[in-house]
């Protein structure tokens, strides 16, 4: 005797019936670059479909976006090199690039939900994360802190609807939370990119947010992407320190971590579908060896079954029609 699992299988309404995951608009979090200027729309070579843009187009990708029924997105700052220094100054300016880029958004789409990446990557000559320690030549930890709480509140005056570091500095979300807390917004909440890796897989994000560390590399405060049991112990540490979400990223190389985090913690989790895994999707297509839109459909169902409630995704706003195209 066996089992028979073919009855389950063999009648399409079963199917639908016994599927265990499901796909909604309400997952997709769709990033998005700012640049400064006006009628600004690069298309990034390697990722076609993705441009920096310039805030009067970003406000007419948001009426998209709403017209699709996404509910947020992430915001990045891409800043011209000129404005660029050492601490990253014009982060920490309440008419810096996000600044100024959140009020407008918010203004224009009040019910949008914001995210914003808090790091200083995209704001510093050298490309890095933080605050360099001239003697050690890595990302000063404790010292990134601090700044961090700064642009924490730069992004919450802004109107900012939740922040998410990803600078991966020890102690981060305990520090944004209590500067948070201390200026009256309790209320904001913090996804913490709890387990980002030391990842190839960034490379395009690189090429569109110009933040390529101009020496050596993130593995002093990225994970080293052979660490599965680490990514837990960082994962049940933001989550003491008062995180509200957990984010896993990159996702598709990674997605015994994400279960395994799914099945430790009771908070929500997100993934981030980044940029090299769009990139390789969309080569993909372009060589005509995949079947793009199905390929995408069953990756982005692996972050779910996987225990991720959130997606954030390139792809987002090809999933929303898809979505409506096979419902
Ligand atoms: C850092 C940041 C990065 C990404 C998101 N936030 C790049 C990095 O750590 O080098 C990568 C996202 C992607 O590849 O899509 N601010």
């Amino acid at each position: 005797m066996f089992k028979r699992f073919r009855r389950l299988r063999l009648n399409e309404n079963l199917r639908l019936m016994l599927e265990e995951n499901y796909l909604s608009v309400n997952d997709l979090i769709y990033p998005l670059f700012v640049v400064d200027g006006k009628n600004v729309r690069n298309e990034i070579s390697s990722m076609p479909g993705v441009f920096q843009l310039s805030i009067d187009e970003i406000l007419k990708e948001c009426k998209e976006l709403e017209r699709l029924g996404i509910k947020a997105i992430i915001l990045f700052g891409v800043l011209e090199e000129a404005k660029k220094d050492s601490v990253g100054s014009d982060a920490l300016n309440e008419e810096g690039l996000i600044a100024r880029s959140l009020k407008e958004i918010k203004r224009a789409f009040p019910s949008l939900f914001v995210i914003t990446d808090l790091c200083f990557c995209e704001y510093t000559d050298h490309g890095h994360c933080g605050i360099i320690d001239p003697i050690k030549q890595t990302v000063d930890n404790d010292l990134t802190l601090e700044i961090s709480a700064k642009q924490a509140l730069i992004h919450a005056r802004a109107g900012a609807d939740m922040i998410a570091p990803s600078g991966m500095m020890d102690g981060i979300v305990g520090t944004l939370r209590k500067a948070l807390d201390e200026e009256g917004f309790e209320n904001l909440p913090i996804m913490a990119y709890s387990s980002k890796f030391a990842s190839a897989f960034y490379g395009p994000f690189r090429d569109v947010a110009n933040s390529s560390p101009s020496y050596g590399d993130r593995r002093s405060y990225q994970m080293n992407f052979a660490n599965g049991k680490e990514a837990l112990l960082e994962s049940l540490e933001d989550e003491k320190q008062g995180a509200d979400l957990l984010m896993i990223k990159p996702a598709l190389a990674y997605l015994d971590v994400i279960k395994d985090i799914s099945n430790h913690s009771k908070l929500p989790l997100c993934v981030y579908n980044v940029s090299g895994e769009y990139a390789l999707l969309k080569a993909g297509a372009r060589l005509g060896v995949i079947d793009y839109e199905r390929v995408l459909l069953e990756t982005v169902m692996s972050f779910k079954r996987a225990g991720a409630k959130l997606i954030i995704s390139y792809h987002a706003k090809e999933v929303a029609n898809l979505l409506t195209k096979f419902a």
